[in-house]
């Protein structure tokens, strides 16, 4: 039969060849098919966790326990300056930047314990309760890029 195949051995590869594409294109698929509801639920979900009723929502409880004690729980000040009606929380990287890192010499401790959506929430409830109106979504993206680093 010299180096050719003999028309069965070339029968038998063919079959082999379409099982590994059979396999490669199951697989192939299936990976496709979990991308896509993760494309379809990752962003759709997030979007809708956070907006802004859900994360004003969220920041309520968490205002109370960890600011209310010195800013008072209608904002109007103690031990430290009122929120309510201060235009300082109009601006998304004052509040974040005050939460996460505090003023140590005139009494106000750092936050970095609290999450991204916590400080998130909280900075959205601040901003928009109190007589505040500040719209403008404070993301926990924009939360984790204010973070320090450490
Ligand atoms: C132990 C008391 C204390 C707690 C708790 C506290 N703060 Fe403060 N906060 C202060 C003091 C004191 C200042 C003034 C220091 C300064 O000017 O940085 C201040 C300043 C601020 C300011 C800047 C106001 C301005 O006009 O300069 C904001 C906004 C603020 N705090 C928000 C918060 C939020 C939100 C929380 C809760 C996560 C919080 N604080 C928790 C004491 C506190």
């Amino acid at each position: 039969m010299g180096r050719r195949d003999s028309p069965a051995v070339a029968h038998n590869k063919g079959k082999l060849g379409f099982m590994r594409r059979l396999t490669l294109g199951l697989v192939t698929a299936a990976v496709g098919a979990a991308g896509v509801v993760a494309m379809s639920q990752g962003p759709a979900v997030a979007q809708a966790a956070a907006d802004l009723p859900t994360l004003v929502a969220e920041g309520q409880p968490l205002y109370a326990r960890n600011c209310a004690p010195c800013h008072g729980a209608e904002g109007n000040g103690g031990a430290g300056p009122p929120v309510a009606g201060n235009s300082f929380v109009g601006s998304i990287s004052a509040i974040l930047n005050q939460i996460f890192l505090g003023n140590d010499a005139r009494g106000m401790p750092a936050f970095t314990r609290l999450t991204d959506r916590e400080v998130a929430a909280i900075s959205n409830y601040v901003r928009n309760s109190m007589g505040n109106a500040y719209p403008d979504l404070v993301t926990p993206e924009a939360a984790a890029a204010t973070r320090p680093a450490g």
